[in-house]
C-alpha cells in the first residue's frame, strides 16, 4: 500500500490559486495537493514539442439515477437485485449530453487537438498533444519532468485552469498533478524487527494451506464454472513472472485443485525483475479463488504523463467483458486529493457496481494514519479509494499465536477509520452507530469524522506471507495488500456457486454484507475483537487509533471469512 505522503498546500500556492481563479477562469482541482512526493526529483521543464497524454473527465448525465440503480441492484431485498447493466446500457445512462460532447470537442479543436480516444461510456477523452499546446489549453499549467528511480513522470507543479464555459462540461483533467503511487509494503525491516522483538522470528508463516485451513476451505472448494473470473490490478511497473507463479504453486499448491497460469494479461507485462506485490496478488488470489480464470491488469497508462490508476478505470469502462471480481492494493491520502477527483472516481465505482463487478480495495498499512492540522495538533488520515462508499475495503489480521492456525487478532498496521469526504452510506449506519455507542474507549472526536464512510468492511490475515518472487521464496511479506487478494478469491468462489445455480454474481457486496450481519450473529465471519491499530505518536492518542471489538469495528470490519457459512448466507440471496 501507499504510504502517507501528502502535506499541506503551502500558503503561497493557495493565494496563487485564488489569483488565477479571478484572472483566467476556473480551477476544478484547487484543493489538490501540489507537493512533489518524496523520492521524486526534478528533471527540468519538458520541451514544447514533447508529447503529453491528458485525460479529460467529461461531465456525466444521470448520476443520481445511477446511484439509485446501484442501491437497487445491490440490495438483496430489492426486486431489482442482481439485475445488472451491460456496458452498453450503462453508456445510455451516463454518457455526457450532446452539448457537453460538442462543446468539449470544439474547445479541443480550437487548439488543434485532434488525436483523442474515447471509451465505451463516452465520459472520458484521452488526448495526445504537444506540451506547448497543453499549456495554452490549461492556463497556469507548466509541465516538468520528475524522476524516481527508474520511473519518470511529467506533471505540473502549479495549478491549471479551464475556461469558465468548460465548468459545466468537465469534472477534472488527469495527468497534471497526481503522481504514480508507490506501494510500500509493510514487509521490510520494521516488521521483521517487531516479530523478533516478539520472539516470533521462527514461526511458520502464512501459505495457501494455512489460509485455506483457517477460512475453512476444503480441497473441493475450487472454481468449476468456465465463465467465472477474477482479476488483480498492478500499477507502476510491477510485474509478476509466470515462472514465479508456477514455482509458488509447485511449492505451496498441493492439496487443492488450482491453475498455475494467468489466463489473460491486459496491458503491458515487462521483462524486468518481478515486483513483490505483483507476485503476491497473483499467487494468493489464485490460491483462494483456486481453479478460477485469473486476469492481471498490468501497468495501464504507461506514458509518463498518464495516471496509471485512472488509466485502469478507463480500461474497465472500455471493455464489455471483464472479470467479476477485482482486487486492488492501491491508495493515497484522502487529504492530498481534490474533491472533484475523488467524487468522480466514486462515480466510476458506481458504474462498476451497476455492472455487477465486485471491487475490493486494501484498507492501507498505516492504521488510522496521522496528519497535522491547523494549530499544531493532529488528526487521523483516511485513505482513498478505501474510503469510497462504493467499494469493499479489506483490513488485516494476524494470528494471536503464530504457531497455531486459530485465533486472529488485529494486525496493528490494518488501515481503518472514517472518511472526511464521503458521508456514511445507509447500509452501514446501524453497524457504525453501534460501534461508536458501545466502544469502551474512543480516540478524541477531533481526530476523526464520525459522520463519514467508515472502513474497512471485512478483513483477512495480512501478516507474514510466503511469496515467490524472482524464483526465490520469501517469508515476512505483510500488509493489507496480502489480505485483499485472499478475500478477492473467496468472493470469486462464492460467485462460482451462484453462477452454477444460474444466479447473477454478487456485484457490489457491502449492502448484502451489512444486512446479513445485522440479522443477528452469524457464523459467516470470525469476529476479530482484540487489538488496536496504529495512529499518531502524540500525547493525546500515543500511537493508538481505534480498537477492534465485538461486531463491526473500524479496524477489522466484520472480521474474517468463514467460507462455508459465508457461502451459505450469500448463495441464496
Ligand atoms: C477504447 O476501445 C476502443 C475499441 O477497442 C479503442 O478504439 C479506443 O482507442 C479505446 N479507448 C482508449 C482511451 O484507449
Ligand atoms: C477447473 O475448472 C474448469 C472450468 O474452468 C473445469 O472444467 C475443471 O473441471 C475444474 N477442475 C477441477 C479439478 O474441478
Ligand atoms: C460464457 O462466455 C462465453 C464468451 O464470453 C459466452 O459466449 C457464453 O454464452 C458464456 N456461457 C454462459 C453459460 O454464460
Ligand atoms: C465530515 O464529513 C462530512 C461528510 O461526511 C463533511 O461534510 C464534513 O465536512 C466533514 N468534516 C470535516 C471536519 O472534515
Ligand atoms: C472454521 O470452522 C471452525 C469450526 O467448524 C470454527 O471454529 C472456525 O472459527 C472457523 N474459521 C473461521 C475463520 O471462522
Amino acid at each position: 500500500m501507499a504510504g502517507a505522503r501528502g502535506r499541506f498546500l503551502l500558503a503561497f500556492t493557495v493565494s496563487l490559486v485564488a489569483w488565477w481563479c479571478l484572472a483566467l477562469g476556473w480551477t476544478p482541482e484547487q484543493d489538490q495537493n501540489l507537493q512533489i512526493p518524496a523520492g521524486w526529483s526534478h528533471g527540468g521543464r519538458v520541451s514544447p514539442l514533447d508529447e503529453l497524454v491528458l485525460t479529460f473527465a467529461l461531465r456525466q448525465q444521470n448520476v443520481d439515477h445511477l446511484a439509485k440503480l446501484v442501491e437497487r441492484v445491490s440490495d438483496p431485498d430489492s426486486p431489482q437485485y442482481g439485475k445488472f447493466l451491460s456496458l452498453e446500457e450503462l453508456r445510455v445512462l451516463v454518457q455526457p449530453s450532446l452539448v457537453t460532447l460538442s462543446t468539449v470537442h470544439k474547445w479541443l479543436g480550437a487548439y488543434g487537438i485532434k488525436d483523442c480516444k474515447t471509451i465505451s461510456t463516452m465520459d472520458f477523452l484521452e488526448c495526445v498533444m504537444p506540451a506547448s499546446t497543453a499549456e495554452r489549453l490549461l492556463p497556469g499549467a507548466q509541465f516538468h519532468r520528475y524522476v524516481s528511480g527508474q520511473h519518470s513522470a511529467v506533471r505540473s507543479p502549479v495549478p491549471y485552469t479551464l475556461h469558465e464555459e468548460m465548468a459545466e462540461h468537465i469534472d477534472f483533467v488527469g495527468g497534471l498533478h497526481r503522481f504514480p503511487v508507490e506501494r510500500n509494503m509493510a514487509s521490510g525491516k520494521e516488521k521483521m524487527a517487531w516479530h523478533r522483538h516478539k520472539r516470533e522470528a521462527f514461526h511458520l508463516g502464512v501459505t495457501p494451506a494455512v489460509i485455506r485451513k483457517r477460512y475453512n476451505l476444503t480441497a473441493g472448494d475450487i472454481g468449476v464454472w468456465p465463465n467465472n473470473s477474477q482479476a488483480c490490478a498492478q500499477f507502476l511497473e510491477q510485474y509478476f513472472h509466470p515462472a514465479d507463479l508456477a514455482e509458488f504453486m509447485q511449492l505451496f499448491g498441493s492439496g487443492f485443485g488450482h491453475r498455475s497460469r494467468v489466463e489473460q494479461v491486459v496491458g503491458h507485462q515487462g521483462q524486468g525483475k518481478a515486483g513483490l506485490e505483483a507476485s503476491l496478488d497473483v499467487e494468493y488470489i489464485m490460491s483462494t479463488g483456486a481453479n478460477i480464470s485469473t486476469w492481471v491488469f498490468s501497468n495501464a497508462g504507461r506514458h509518463e504523463s498518464q495516471e496509471p490508476f485512472l488509466a485502469w478505470l478507463l480500461l474497465l469502462s472500455n471493455m464489455s467483458s471483464v472479470p467479476w471480481v477485482h482486487s486492488v492494493s492501491y491508495g493515497d491520502d484522502e487529504d492530498s486529493l481534490s474533491r472533484a477527483y475523488m467524487e468522480r472516481i466514486n462515480v466510476e465505482f458506481m458504474k462498476a457496481a451497476a455492472r455487477g463487478l465486485t471491487v475490493l480495495f486494501a484498507s492501507g498499512d498505516e492504521g488510522a494514519g496521522c496528519r497535522n492540522v491547523a494549530g499544531g495538533s493532529h488528526a487521523f488520515r483516511p485513505s482513498f479509494p478505501a474510503s469510497s462508499p462504493y467499494v469493499t475495503t479489506v483490513g488485516g489480521t494476524a494470528f494471536k499465536n503464530p504457531f497455531r492456525v486459530t485465533w486472529e487478532v488485529t494486525d496493528y498496521i490494518s488501515g481503518g477509520g472514517f472518511s472526511n469526504v464521503f458521508p456514511m452510506p445507509d447500509y452501514q449506519a446501524t453497524a457504525v452507530k453501534n460501534f461508536l455507542h458501545l466502544a469502551p474507549k474512543l480516540p478524541p472526536s477531533s481526530y476523526y469524522n464520525r459522520s463519514g464512510r467508515a472502513y474497512p468492511d471485512l478483513s483477512a490475515l495480512s501478516d507474514n506471507y510466503w511469496v515467490v518472487t524472482n524464483r526465490i521464496p520469501l517469508p515476512w511479506v505483510s500488509g493489507t495488500s496480502a489480505s485483499t487478494p485472499v478475500v478477492g478469491g473467496i468472493v470469486a468462489l462464492i460467485n462460482d456457486h451462484r453462477l452454477q445455480n444460474g444466479w447473477p454474481p454478487l456485484g457490489f457486496l457491502n449492502p448484502a454484507l451489512y444486512k446479513l450481519q445485522e440479522k443477528g450473529p452469524s457464523d459467516a465471519f470470525y469476529d476479530v475483537t482484540q487489538g488496536c491499530h496504529l495512529s499518531c505518536l502524540d500525547e493525546a492518542v500515543q500511537g493508538q487509533g481505534f480498537c477492534a471489538g465485538p461486531s463491526w469495528d473500524p479496524v477489522t470490519g466484520w472480521g474474517t471469512p468463514n467460507f462455508p457459512q459465508l457461502l451459505r448466507a450469500l448463495l441464496n440471496l
